[in-house]
């Protein structure tokens, strides 16, 4: 936890007696409630929390560690199967390029000594050709992100007029399995 978050909870606790999530912004610590505690059987680590907005606590605000880009990727568009294996490449405005790889829970995460973007950042998602079946052509987002990290802040089933849907690598599966993290 960052020094500066971790003095504000100080104060906090002791002036206000409030909770200690999120450095005491309520907006934050209400959509980190929203998301529920920890789905069972999955250990806190790189494969907790699938087509969640990681960053909701995984930045400077949100008290776990610092990750600059993060998200998940399903198999389609449809179904909650996951894919494991994914190069999910970035590029930011000063052209730099840092692909991560989905892990067997279909999550990746960016470091920010790994890559930190200057946005806007352009986004596509491609099979390495492992774990996940391959794909002949990368799924480009046409649009940039201009600062949001977590991909699930706009990409989450359902589809609403307010979101994408989640980040998928084939339109039609066909009930392809995806992958799965051995216990
Ligand atoms: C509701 C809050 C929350 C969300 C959302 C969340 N995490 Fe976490 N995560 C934690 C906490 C708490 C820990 C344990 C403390 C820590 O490592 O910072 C943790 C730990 C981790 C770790 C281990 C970090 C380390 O330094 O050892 C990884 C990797 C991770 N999460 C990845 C993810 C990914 C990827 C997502 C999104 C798909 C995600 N998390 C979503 C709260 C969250
Ligand atoms: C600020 C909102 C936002 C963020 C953050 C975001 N996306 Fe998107 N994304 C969209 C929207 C809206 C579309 C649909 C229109 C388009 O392609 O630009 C889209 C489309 C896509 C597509 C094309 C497939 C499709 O469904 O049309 C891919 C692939 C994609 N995004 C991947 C990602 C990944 C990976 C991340 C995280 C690194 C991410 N996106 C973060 C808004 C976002």
């Amino acid at each position: 936890m960052p020094l500066a978050c971790f003095s504000r909870h100080f104060l906090l606790f002791f002036v206000v007696g409030g909770t200690l999530a999120a450095c005491g912004d309520p907006v934050r610590e209400l959509e980190i409630a929203e998301l529920g505690p920890e789905p069972r059987g999955v250990p806190v680590g790189p494969q907790h929390r699938p087509g969640q907005p990681c960053l909701l606590c995984h930045d400077a605000k949100g008290g776990s560690s610092i990750f600059s880009v993060a998200g998940t990727i399903y198999v389609d568009a449809d179904s909650d199967a996951r894919a494991g294996g994914v190069g999910v490449r970035m590029v930011d405005s000063d052209k730099r390029v840092f692909t991560a790889v989905t892990n067997c829970a279909g999550n990746f995460y960016v470091l920010p000594g790994q890559f930190a973007p200057h946005y806007p950042m352009w986004v596509s998602v491609m099979s390495r050709g492992s774990a996940a079946p391959v794909l002949e052509e990368p799924m480009l987002m046409e649009t940039p992100t201009f600062r949001e990290g977590s991909c699930a802040a706009c990409h989450k089933n359902p589809m609403t007029p307010k979101n994408a849907r989640h980040v998928f690598m084939f339109f039609d599966a066909q009930n392809l399995p995806g992958t799965k993290c051995s216990k």
